[in-house]
């Protein structure tokens, strides 16, 4: 580093600057003066800090230049880092020295409360507070840690197509587009895509974009979300629910250690996230859990019907951390997955409810091996045969026991940023009725 020039930094970076004089570049979020002292709240996308500009200690253009700032005036400050134990940041910037770098006037969002459609209309701006922040920084490290885990546990990343032939997840809520002369569906799932991909590669995975045309107007659907999917060669249904919940418990224990100042942010109890560490997760069979239903006055569901998300609410609150319901009626699950021996009205898979009633954050299964009980499947559900040769064939050469599963980014942030409604967890949420901004 050059002697003499000044250093820029950003306000996480403070703690290795203390007493120092640096450059931040940053946007006004609040201020407060009185004639002697203005307090300056910025935001410089790393952090939320106070900047304090002395009158007696700078020149008057600079104290009537910072009296003056309106809200998201983004600017460029000259000032010394120093420790300040009331801030959460735990850091504070002393001004010297201030110039505007873009001028803003008539800022929409102010610190008073909005209703959540004028918030909505201003996505694009709303991204800026502190909670927004926050939310980002937790699905920032759910993606990270992701990647950690699927790297130490060998799995390659496949990316899947987005523009498919398939339905894997039933024909009633797929986007249909034109594929030139074809008709084509937006990726509702790339499984049956990793499915071929792990019979190449082994342990495979994905990470991206899907899309349902769910007409769900509620606060854990959205129409585009993304989804991290796993698919694992000669991984039988057990195997399958402990990759699951170790991947799950090093997402929380990731954000714990690494989303400390979000969390607070957000008032998330970590002592409460400490809880979804803890290993094995509950297994309980569907069967049971519509008995526990029953047996505690929930009359209105009986065995062969779905869950609700009262019903996924109640079961999950009888524990302490997620839980895994497993072997769910055929009828009501998909066409690809392999039927329970021990019960055949049921199929080997598992969903795994997360506590607190942020209901299901992950999908998953066995798979069929035997390829004429899944040609039968791929008729009976009204399939079109044709598109789905190329996975009939995986059936043919070699085919292997193997398992997988699907979890939804969006929830998964949620969750465990402990919010109200999922359409807060995506910069530009895709809703019913919504898709401005
Ligand atoms: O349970 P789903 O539909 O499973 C599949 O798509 C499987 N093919 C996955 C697999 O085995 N490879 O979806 C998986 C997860 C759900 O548990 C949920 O977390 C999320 O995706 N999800 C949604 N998230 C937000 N909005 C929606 N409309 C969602 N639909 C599913
Ligand atoms: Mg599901």
């Amino acid at each position: 580093m050059e002697a003499g020039r000044m250093q820029t930094i950003t306000m996480r970076q403070a703690a290795d600057y203390i007493d120092q004089t640096v450059i931040i570049k940053a946007w006004v979020t609040n201020k407060r003066s009185s004639g002697k002292i203005a307090f300056l709240q910025l935001r410089d996308g790393s952090a939320y800090f106070q900047a304090i500009v002395v009158k007696a200690d700078v020149s008057e253009e600079t104290f009537a230049l910072a009296k003056g700032l309106n809200q998201e005036t983004s600017v460029k400050v000259v000032g010394k880092i120093q420790a300040d134990t009331r801030s959460a940041l735990g850091y504070e910037l002393l001004v010297q020295d201030i110039e505007v770098i873009g001028e803003s006037h008539d800022y929409p969002i102010t610190p008073k409360e909005h209703g959540t459609d004028f918030l909505m209309d201003h996505r694009h701006l709303w991204l800026r507070s502190s909670k927004q922040h926050a939310i980002m920084q937790i699905r920032n490290e759910i993606i990270r840690a992701t990647y950690e885990f699927m790297n130490q546990e060998g799995l390659i990343k496949v990316d899947p197509p987005i523009l498919t032939g398939s339905a894997p997840e039933g024909t009633t809520e797929l986007f249909h587009t034109k594929y030139f002369d074809e008709d084509a569906f937006l990726s509702q799932s790339g499984q049956l895509y990793l499915e071929a991909a792990a019979m190449a590669f082994g342990k495979v995975f994905s990470f991206g974009p899907t899309f349902r045309a769910e007409k769900s107007k509620t606060r854990r659907h959205l129409i585009e979300f993304w989804m991290m999917e796993v698919e694992l060669a000669f991984v039988e249904h057990e195997e399958n629910l402990q990759f699951q919940e170790r991947y799950v418990a090093h997402l929380v224990r990731n954000v714990i250690d690494h989303c400390g100042l979000a969390l607070k942010t957000l008032n998330r109890d970590v002592a409460v996230l400490e809880q979804y560490t803890k290993l094995p997760y509950p297994r309980i069979s569907y069967t049971d859990a519509i008995k526990l239903l029953n047996d505690n006055g929930f009359d209105d569901i009986q065995w062969g019907d779905d869950f609700g998300s009262p019903h996924e609410t109640f079961i999950a609150s009888q524990y302490d951390r997620p839980i895994f319901i497993v072997n769910y009626p055929k009828a009501i699950k998909p066409f690809y997955m392999r039927i329970n021996e021990e019960d055949p009205r049921t199929v080997l898979c598992a969903d795994m409810i997360a506590p607190e009633g942020y209901g299901e954050v992950i999908g998953g299964s066995e798979r069929i091996v035997d390829f004429e009980t899944l040609d039968e499947n791929i008729k009976a559900y009204n399939l079109d045969p044709s598109a789905y040769a190329w996975y009939l064939d995986l059936r043919k050469y070699g085919a292997v026991p193997h398992s997988g599963f699907g979890l939804g980014l969006e929830r998964a942030v949620a969750w465990l940023s402990g919010i109200e409604h999922i359409r807060e967890t995506s910069p530009f949420p895709r809703l019913l009725n919504r898709i401005y901004p």
